[in-house]
């Protein structure tokens, strides 16, 4: 069996994706029958509405079939959120909707509606809430339109076009379409009980020529046209985007096809204004786009640019977000006010993994250890992958290759290092392993079509699919991870969520029949999207419970859909060690964040293949910065840890690993900013410069926060690279010091071991720079600050410091400062709330160096002024031209201010001037 199965890892490997084994438009009959209905011809009317409890609540009429009575609801939250809820009244069958996407305390966000008909026009009613936002809903009756403006300017439509449609359930009729009751792809047949009923709807962005979101797909960030307009005949460009979530063997670096996870979230931008619409809905979802050229400048709304999209899904109800707004950042914070937030990780977790499938045992596993200690590059976290556990059974070991999985922890805790084992939700369907016994006999596995367990092929072979809609399988789930129920398990021991989408290599689209049954009847078809969130909850859970929700949880998961963020983190799944894999990577990392996914990276090295020094070494210089930073492979791949290419190339990995390091508590704090307002810590361009066109399609580069600007290498043998500088201010190179003013674009001549990396004048970036074995032993350490000037000289920035581990900071215990540098004098000052917390935090480490960027060459003398204990301290602080970091390629001409260690959550300050004045 397993001679089998790896030759059928071969095959795939060895023949790439293969476009016919997965579902286009045209196969999928509910896409097939709305894609080019025709315009205009809508049936569904508004007969009447009111105001109920604050939600303004509609009876509406499909006018097909003698009528099927629909209710729309309106509902509107704080801070310019709609939501248009649409279904019908009498359903012969309840839709599944996944409210677990949501945040669970939504409901406290609403404001009331007020209904005001229009004096000119009786088939139109207005929308508003008093929130501030200036938003207002017009609702044209019939047929039903919904159109949101902000003070008189549209700027979103739905069914402006007449493609609404809702498929009620219903009976099976003579002369019904084929696939409707049944559909047959490749070798599967889809009973399809319940006959057709899908949902689709048109939605014009006004004013727009860019929309990005709909993770997951391998392709730019600015999403390209999928259909020609009506004026340019209709016809298709490509496929239309899909969201599926599937396991896409060895994908293409540029294809509509859905990968491993699905969030219905679009956002449109434009200089002018951004707004974003998500679509509610786990079922599978085709969504078509459409630029209609246009004059901002005009007055007239149909001369105006827009993007036309269109939607269209298998199943479920019409559950549409609207966010008015008005920037990008405020619509990310609308969005992840709705579906949550990446909550703060464990330090470890943002540091660097090692993973290949697999390290096979432990002597294994401590060479590797071993080995990063010798060549002096620091990692985290050490990950087993499926052959640690016996015969693929989940939460076992392989005693043979791991008999003390215990001893193996607590060496590496010893270290202050990680680990991380793979947790899929295929169970092996053996009699005598418990966990498939009592998943068996408490009714916890996904049932196939006809009520029996399914039966599917996975990595055990014959496997059964736990059922991650059922709140009591996920209970019993989270408690497997408790020390007692995972043997061999230490607080250390992290988990990974794999093959969640879920993957069933033997079933249609290797995954599970859409027929197939989950816990309140519910189809897979309805389900499939959220099943890989529900389970990834439900580990999440689990590890929050070991640690008696005192201590935070890593959990990594390839599925995702809405609301993911809340538990952890997620991967781009398996790429290729290749060129484009290398740069669709950033488009990929930076669409997860936008669609609240802030906590995600892709596998560095390329999973399949092997990628030659330089491609491995570009990929780590470009992975040090993506928010979740981790080497993986494939079982096949040459082994290719740091060390094994030789020089040059260890020690410019280890640079670019070190560099991930020392900036540390940088990421940390953007992390921390993340938790609050859903901003991503790795971001496009345009999120800090919205009104910069020049930037709304750039995906070479991209911010980390909004101080550091990454222009990766994603080229074999570039001499030079360039570079677009975004603002109005001066741009420093890290590493040389040389200023680039923003507006402009720059050749940057670059080296094997440069990476083009610029701080924003006017910031200051926390830095630790000693080189340690782990996070965990750099707690201690001391800060350094570099401190980049604007060009009136001056800068600001911020640090955020807790226990990197515990909740704590929920209490209070946590360090906020503040740095502001003006008037040559540089600051630290308290900004944390100031009053008494439960707890607090303190910590003892000492900023050790100041780096300055932008200060003219000259002789300087720096005083330091604190208050201690015996009264105020006045000291002088060695001032010095030195390198920024000592790294390969920093020139001496920062000035450097050294020792003068001062702790970093006292208040205290540095005037730097001239020697002669001071
Ligand atoms: C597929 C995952 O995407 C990959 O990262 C992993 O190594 C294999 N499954 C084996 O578990």
């Amino acid at each position: 069996m397993f001679r089998a199965l790896c030759l059928w890892v071969l095959f795939v490997v060895a023949n790439g994706f293969k476009s016919e084994e997965f579902r286009n438009c045209d196969k999928a009959s509910f896409c097939r029958r709305n894609r080019f209905r025709p315009e205009g011809n809508s049936t569904i009317v508004l007969r009447s509405g009111v105001v109920n409890g604050g939600v303004y609540v509609g009876t509406v009429e499909d006018t097909v079939d003698n009528g099927v009575a629909l209710e729309l609801w309106v509902i509107a939250y704080e801070g310019g959120i709609f939501r248009v809820r649409l279904k019908e009244r009498n359903p012969l069958r309840v839709r599944f909707e996944p409210p677990d996407a949501l945040v669970s305390d939504l409901d406290l966000q609403r404001v009331s509606i007020e209904a005001v008909p229009s004096q000119a026009n009786p088939d139109v009613t207005y929308l508003h809430t008093n929130d501030g936002s200036g938003a207002v809903l017009i609702v044209q009756h019939t047929p039903v339109q919904i159109d949101l403006a902000v003070n008189n300017a549209y700027l979103m439509s739905v069914n402006n076009r007449g493609l609404l449609n809702f498929e009620h359930y219903r009976e099976k009729r003579d002369g019904d379409e084929e696939g409707m009751w049944q559909e047959t792809f490749r070798s599967f047949t889809d009973s399809k009980p319940y006959g057709p009923a899908s949902v689709a709807f048109d939605l014009t962005f006004l004013g727009s020529e860019h929309v990005y979101g709909l993770p997951e797909h391998a392709t730019g960030s600015s999403l390209k046209e999928t259909r020609h307009s009506v004026a340019e005949g209709g016809g298709a460009i490509s496929e239309p985007y899909r969201l599926f979530n599937l396991d896409v063997f060895e994908y293409l670096s540029e294809s509509p096809f859905g990968l491993y996870g699905s969030i219905p979230l679009m956002i449109s931008h434009s200089a002018e204004r951004t707004v974003a619409a998500f679509w509610l809905n786990a079922a599978e979802m085709f969504v078509d786009v459409t630029k209609v050229r246009g004059d901002f400048s005009s007055q007239t709304i149909a001369q105006r640019p827009r993007v036309v999209t269109h939607w269209i899904s298998e199943t479920g109800i019409l559950d549409l977000f609207l966010f008015v707004g008005p920037r990008p950042k405020d619509v990310v914070r609308q969005y992840t006010g709705v579906t949550g937030r990446t909550p703060l990780p464990p330090m470890f977790a943002i540091a660097y993994h090692q993973s290949r499938w697999n390290y096979r045992d432990e002597e294994d596993v401590y060479e590797v250890d071993n080995m990063f200690d010798t060549h002096a590059i620091p990692y985290d976290v050490l990950w087993l992958d499926i052959e640690h556990t016996d015969g693929k059974r989940y939460f076992t070991w392989d005693k043979s290759l791991f008999p003390s999985p215990i001893v193996m922890q607590n060496r590496m805790a010893s270290k202050g290092r990680h680990m991380v084992t793979i947790v899929d939700p295929h169970i092996k369907r053996d009699p005598g392993f418990v966990l498939h016994e009592e998943a068996t006999a408490k009714g916890y596995y996904v049932k196939d079509s006809s009520g029996r367990d399914y039966d599917g092929w996975c990595w055990p072979g014959s496997s059964s699919y736990v059922d991650t809609l059922h709140p009591e399988f996920r209970s019993w789930w989270a408690d497997k991870f408790s020390l007692a129920n995972y043997v061999g398990s230490t607080p250390i021991l992290h988990i990974w969520n794999d093959m969640n989408e879920p993957s069933v290599f033997n079933g249609p689209e290797i995954s599970l029949p859409r027929d197939a049954l989950h816990h309140g009847g519910f189809e897979h078809r309805e389900v499939h999207n959220a099943y890989g969130m529900y389970f990834h909850m439900a580990s999440y859970e689990g590890l929050l419970r070991r640690g008696g929700y005192k201590e935070r949880a890593f959990v990594l998961s390839r599925a995702f859909f809405a609301g993911s963020q809340r538990v952890g983190a997620v991967w781009t799944g398996d790429n290729a060690a290749q060129w484009d894999h290398l740069a669709k990577s950033i488009p990929m990392v930076l669409t997860l964040g936008l669609s609240g996914l802030a906590f995600s990276g892709a596998d560095v090295g390329g999973f399949f293949g092997n990628p030659d020094a330089e491609l491995l070494l570009r990929w780590y210089q470009l992975g040090a910065f993506y928010p979740f930073f981790r080497a993986h492979a494939h079982l096949d791949t040459k082994r290719r840890e740091p060390w094994l290419f030789g020089e040059p190339w260890t020690s410019d990995i280890r640079d670019a690993v070190r560099r991930r390091y020392m900036l540390l508590p940088y990421y940390y704090t953007l992390f921390k900013e993340t938790s609050k307002t859903g901003v991503p810590v790795m971001r496009p361009l345009w999120l800090e410069y919205p009104s910069d066109a020049a930037v709304f399609a750039l995906d070479s580069q991209f911010l980390v926060g909004k101080d550091l600007l990454v222009r990766p290498v994603l080229e074999a043998g570039a001499k030079q690279q360039s570079v677009y500088f975004p603002g109005n201010d001066v741009w420093y190179d890290v590493l040389t010091c040389e200023g680039y003013l923003g507006g402009r674009v720059a050749d940057i001549v670059v080296s094997l071991s440069s990476v083009p990396v610029f701080q924003r004048g006017g910031s200051i970036i926390p830095r630790k720079d000693r080189a340690r074995r782990s996070s965990t032993q750099m707690e201690k350490d001391p800060y350094t600050l570099v401190v980049a000037l604007n060009l009136v000289g001056e800068a600001e920035g911020t640090l955020y410091v807790d226990d990197g581990k515990s909740f704590d900071f929920d209490y209070g215990a946590y360090i906020r400062r503040r740095f502001t540098f003006a008037n040559n004098r540089l600051e630290s000052v308290n900004d944390s709330p100031i009053g008494r917390s439960a707890m607090e935090y303190a910590t003892d480490c000492l900023v050790e160096r100041v780096v300055i960027l932008g200060l003219a060459k000259d002789q300087y003398r720096a005083v330091l002024e604190m208050s201690a204990q015996h009264g105020r301290v006045r000291r002088d602080v060695d001032a010095v031209y030195g390198p920024p970091m000592l790294l390969k390629g920093a020139q001496n001409r920062a000035l450097v201010l050294r020792l003068p260690n001062v702790p970093v959550s006292s208040d205290w300050s540095i005037t730097i001037g001239k020697s002669s004045v001071v």
